[in-house]
């Protein structure tokens, strides 16, 4: 019997478990210059909560999340993003009882039966930031910077990010019934899916890639009620202040309910149909909908998959495998107790130095463990044999030029912290 990973879900070995692990690094790093925290959640959550959250009539709700009934015969959902999850947690343990601002990030897996295709996985990364308290645009200009910052660092230059307002609650609805007098006349040659979002949500025939050809000349100018208008222009206005580019796209509307007001998506012109990289936007009324305090919000999230891939598709030369210079393979050329039991012992002892090591010990031949050595990720190896062990020394061989130093522990230690 082979068990094969189930469709849409896949092993991630090095390189490309080294790049998701840059990449989170990255994230980390900026999050902790743009003073967020870190949120553990659970990936399971009661379906309600997305279904409350996202939208009962969203695709996410309708068609894609991984629902199941416990033991306790509970109704269940692996998160399929983080937001809502955020939200629950923030409200649960009273965080605004706490703090009048606070800023969150997470990093895990999430989870949408989606039909799997290049860039669309069944499990994959997320990288989340999340801004709950501040009804400022200054918010969504500190995650639009915050993300742009993490692509510059990790090399994703040709990310463009994609902006639009879908204004408020109040503003939103005369809207949406403009929208659906204007799309109507064309109804029946818009996709199944489109021809049912226009009876229960028209902003979502906006985003669908299918039906967006027919969609030029329809879309009405959406005037905003003040206060979103302002927002909007106080936003655009900072944005002025950014060598970012943006393109201000009535199109970006979102599948999920809780948007309010800024949407945007970084999108990547190299990757075809999946090119969202990074989205987010405003959920002004998410925290009070699922029975908290009035707390406005804004948050974004990355796509780590595609954030890699867009940084493989830009032809970025794979980053060359540079050798670990603070550790070492060992290779014992005996294989006596005494020389194994001087070898285990150095490794325990060079560790404890925040010193890397590797080895294969006993049985390999030393010819063997040489051609180990030079697979590994360290850049030198510690040969270790009789001599080596009645003198205690160590002879060490720099695996790029070849060249070997016999060393007594306190150099061999300097040396290999340099
Ligand atoms: P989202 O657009 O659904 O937003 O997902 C965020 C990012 O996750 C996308 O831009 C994309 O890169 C990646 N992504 C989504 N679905 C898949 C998939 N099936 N396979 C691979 N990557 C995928 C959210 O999840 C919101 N919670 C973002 C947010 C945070 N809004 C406010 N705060």
């Amino acid at each position: 019997m082979h068990y094969q990973a189930i469709r849409g879900t896949r092993d991630i070995f090095p390189p490309l478990s080294e790049a998701f692990s840059a990449f989170e690094e990255t994230a980390r790093e900026k999050a902790a210059l743009w003073g967020f925290e870190e949120l553990r959640t659970p990936t399971f959550e009661e379906a309600g909560l997305f279904q409350r959250s996202i939208g009962e009539t969203t695709d996410i709700v309708e068609k894609e999340m991984y629902v199941f009934q416990d033991r306790g015969g509970r109704n269940l959902a692996l998160r399929p993003e983080g937001t809502a999850s955020v939200a629950r947690a923030y409200i649960e343990h009273e965080i605004a009882k706490k703090e009048k601002k606070s800023r969150f990030f997470y990093i895990g897996s999430m989870f949408r039966a989606e039909r799997p295709q290049a860039g669309r996985y069944r499990e994959f990364g997320q990288i989340g930031f999340e801004i709950l308290g501040e009804s400022e645009p200054s918010a969504e200009f500190d995650l639009i910077t915050l993300a742009d910052a993490i692509f510059k660092d990790f090399g994703v230059k040709k990310a463009r990010l994609h902006l639009n307002s879908i204004g408020c609650l109040a503003c939103r609805g005369d809207y949406r019934q403009e929208l659906k007098n204007s799309l109507e006349p064309k109804a029946a040659t818009l996709c199944e899916d489109c021809q049912k979002r226009l009876q229960r949500n028209p902003f979502r025939v906006l985003d669908c890639k299918k039906c967006s050809p027919l969609l030029a000349g329809l879309i009405p100018p959406f005037a905003k009620c003040g206060a979103c208008a302002q927002h909007e222009k106080i936003l655009f206005n900072l944005l002025e202040t950014l060598p970012l580019p943006y393109n201000h796209d009535p199109k970006i509307v979102r599948g999920f309910d809780y948007y309010t007001r800024t949407v945007w998506e970084f999108l990547h012109p190299d990757l075809g149909a999946q090119s969202a990289i990074c989205s987010g936007g405003r959920y002004d009324n998410l925290i009070k909908d699922l029975g908290g305090p009035e707390v406005p919000a804004v948050g974004l999230a990355f796509g780590i998959d595609r954030s890699l891939e867009a940084n493989a598709a830009e032809g970025k030369e794979k980053p060359a495998v540079t050798k670990n210079k603070n550790g070492v393979f060992l290779c014992l050329a005996s294989n006596s107790d005494a020389v194994v039991s001087y070898a285990l012992k150095t490794a325990t002892l060079l560790r404890e130095n925040g010193l890397g090591v590797s080895y294969s010990l006993f049985k390999d031949s030393f010819k063997s463990q040489l051609r180990q050595a030079g697979k590994s990720r360290f850049a030198y190896c510690l040969i270790l044999g009789e001599d080596e062990q009645k003198a205690q020394s160590y002879k060490l061989k720099n695996l790029t030029d070849g060249q070997e130093t016999d060393l007594p522990w306190q150099k061999l230690v300097e040396k290999l912290k340099c």
